[in-house]
C-alpha cells in the first residue's frame, strides 16, 4: 500500500494494538492486506467502531467521500458526536440497542453531509469480536438517488390523483349543467309538437289555394314531425348519456369505506335480484369457495351485479347458461374472485374496448338486448377505487371470465 493511500483511511491497524507488535507470518500479513484492499475499494461506506465506547476507529475512503468529513473529524469521535449521525444515535438508545442485539438496520435513513447535502442511506451495523475485543462494523449504502426517485414518484402520483379529482369534478359540473338546456329542448319540443297539431286544425279552416294547402299539410304531417322525431330521439339519447356520465362522476365523490365483506351474504342478495330472470332462462349459478375481502360491501355487491347482468345478457342462445363464481386468497395478500360464464364470449379485438364508457358490443347478434355501455366502466372504477384490479379473459363463442383482485385485509 502506498503512503498516500494510507491517508484515505484512519490510520489504525485493524489487527489490534498489542497483537500488532508480534511478528506476523507472511500468509497472515497477505490475508490482512487482501481484506484491507477490500475495505478500501468497497463501494459502500464502512465504519469500524469500538463496541464499548462507540468511538470510530476506522473509516473507508467511500464514507469519507460520501459524507465529506475529514479524517480528523471522524477519528476518535463517537458516532453521535458527528453531525451526520447525531439524530440516529442522539439518545444513545439505539447504540445500546445495537450493543445488546448485536445488529441494527435502518432503511431510508436521512443523513446530512458536511456540505449540507441531504443523503438517504441504508445503515446496517453488526457487532463482532476481533481478537478478544468487540467491534462494530457499520455498512452505509448511499440510496439517495433511489429514494429521490421514489419521492418523485410519490409526488407525481399525488399530482395524478389531484388532477383526476379535478377532472371528475369538472365532469360532474359540466354534465350536471348540460341537463338544464336539455330540459329546455325537451320542453319546447313538446310545445312545438302541440303547435303543429294546432296549425293542422287551423289549416283546414284557412282560405288558401288547394295546391298550397296540400304542400303545407305535407310539411305538417310528414316533414316537420319527422324532424321533431329526430330531435326528441337525440334528446333522449343525450339525456341517457348525461345520466350515465353523472352516475360515473358521482362515483368519484363517494369515499369508499372498508370492512370485512361476507361474500356469501353478498352473493345471496345479488342473486336474489336475478332469481326471476335466471329461472326464466333456466340458467344456473355455481358458487364455490368465497373468502372474505376488505372492501366496501355496497361496491362489491354492485360490481358482482353488473357482471352477472352481463353474463345473463350476453348468454349464448340454445346453450344453458352456467355461471361460476369462485375465489381464493393469493400469495400477495389479495383475494381473487372469478366470475365465469359460457356465453357469447368477446372477440380479441374488443377486449380492450369493453371498459370504455358507452361501448356496447354484440350489436350484430340477434336477440341481444343492449344497455348503456357503462356497466364495466363503473365496475372498473369501483374496483380500482377500492384498491383492486379487474381484468377479463374471453374466447369468442366459448365464454368469458372476469377476474377481480381486492385487498384481503385493511
Ligand atoms: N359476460 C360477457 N360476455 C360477453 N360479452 C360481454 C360480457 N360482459 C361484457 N361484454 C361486452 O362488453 C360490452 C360492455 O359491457 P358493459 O357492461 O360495459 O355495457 P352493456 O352491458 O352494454 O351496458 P350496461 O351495462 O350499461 O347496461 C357489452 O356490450 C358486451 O359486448
Ligand atoms: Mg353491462
Amino acid at each position: 500500500m502506498k503512503d498516500n493511500d494510507k491517508k484515505e483511511h484512519l490510520g489504525t491497524d485493524s489487527s489490534g494494538g498489542s497483537e500488532s507488535s508480534k511478528p506476523k507470518s507472511g500468509e497472515l500479513r497477505e490475508s490482512e492486506l487482501r481484506y484491507r484492499r477490500l475495505f478500501e475499494a468497497a463501494q459502500d461506506g464502512i465504519l469500524i467502531l469500538d463496541a464499548e465506547t462507540g468511538t470510530i476507529s476506522d473509516a473507508n475512503p467511500f464514507i469519507i467521500d460520501l459524507l465529506g468529513f475529514s479524517h480528523e473529524q471522524l477519528a476518535g469521535k463517537r458516532l453521535w458526536e458527528i453531525g451526520a449521525f447525531r439524530d440516529i444515535f442522539a439518545s444513545q438508545e439505539k447504540f445500546k440497542e445495537l450493543q445488546s442485539l448485536g445488529y441494527v438496520r435502518y432503511e431510508g435513513l436521512p443523513l446530512i453531509a458536511a456540505d449540507g447535502r441531504k443523503l438517504f442511506v441504508e445503515f446496517v451495523s453488526n457487532v463482532y469480536e476481533v481478537e478478544g475485543a468487540k467491534v462494530i462494523q457499520c455498512n452505509i449504502r448511499d440510496n439517495t438517488a433511489r429514494r429521490e426517485a421514489e419521492l418523485e414518484k410519490d409526488r407525481l402520483n399525488e399530482k395524478i390523483i389531484e388532477k383526476n379529482e379535478e377532472i371528475e369534478s369538472f365532469l360532474y359540473v359540466t354534465t350536471h349543467d348540460l341537463r338544464t338546456p336539455l330540459v329546455n329542448i325537451q320542453g319546447f319540443s313538446r310545445n312545438l309538437a302541440k303547435d303543429l297539431k294546432k296549425l293542422y286544425t287551423l289549416l283546414s279552416k284557412a282560405d288558401l289555394p288547394e295546391g298550397i294547402k296540400e304542400r303545407v299539410r305535407t310539411l305538417l304531417t310528414d316533414d316537420l314531425p319527422e324532424s321533431m322525431g329526430f330531435i326528441t330521439g337525440g334528446v333522449l339519447k343525450m339525456n341517457m348519456m348525461i345520466g350515465a356520465l353523472l352516475k360515473i362522476a358521482r362515483l368519484g365523490r363517494i369515499a369508499p369505506t372498508s370492512a370485512s365483506v361476507d361474500m356469501d351474504a353478498v352473493l345471496k342478495d345479488v342473486l336474489g335480484t336475478f332469481a326471476y330472470q335466471l329461472e326464466k332462462i333456466g340458467g344456473v349459478v355455481n358458487i364455490l369457495d368465497l373468502p372474505r375481502c376488505s372492501s366496501d360491501t355496497e361496491v362489491v355487491s354492485q360490481v358482482f351485479a353488473l357482471l352477472i347482468d352481463n353474463a345473463i345478457k350476453y348468454r349464448k342462445k340454445g346453450r344453458r347458461l352456467e355461471i361460476t363464481i369462485e375465489g381464493k386468497v393469493t400469495e400477495d395478500g389479495l383475494v381473487r374472485y372469478m366470475v365465469s360464464d359460457n356465453g357469447l364470449g368477446i372477440e380479441d379485438a374488443e377486449l380492450e374496448k369493453i371498459w370504455q364508457v358507452f361501448y356496447s358490443g354484440h350489436t350484430a347478434d340477434p336477440g341481444v338486448e343492449h344497455g348503456e355501455g357503462i356497466g364495466l366502466t363503473i365496475a372498473k372504477r369501483m374496483v380500482e377505487r377500492n384498491g383492486g384490479r379487474i381484468r377479463v379473459e374471453s374466447k369468442e363463442g366459448v365464454g368469458t371470465k372476469f377476474i377481480i383482485d381486492l385487498p384481503a385485509r385493511k
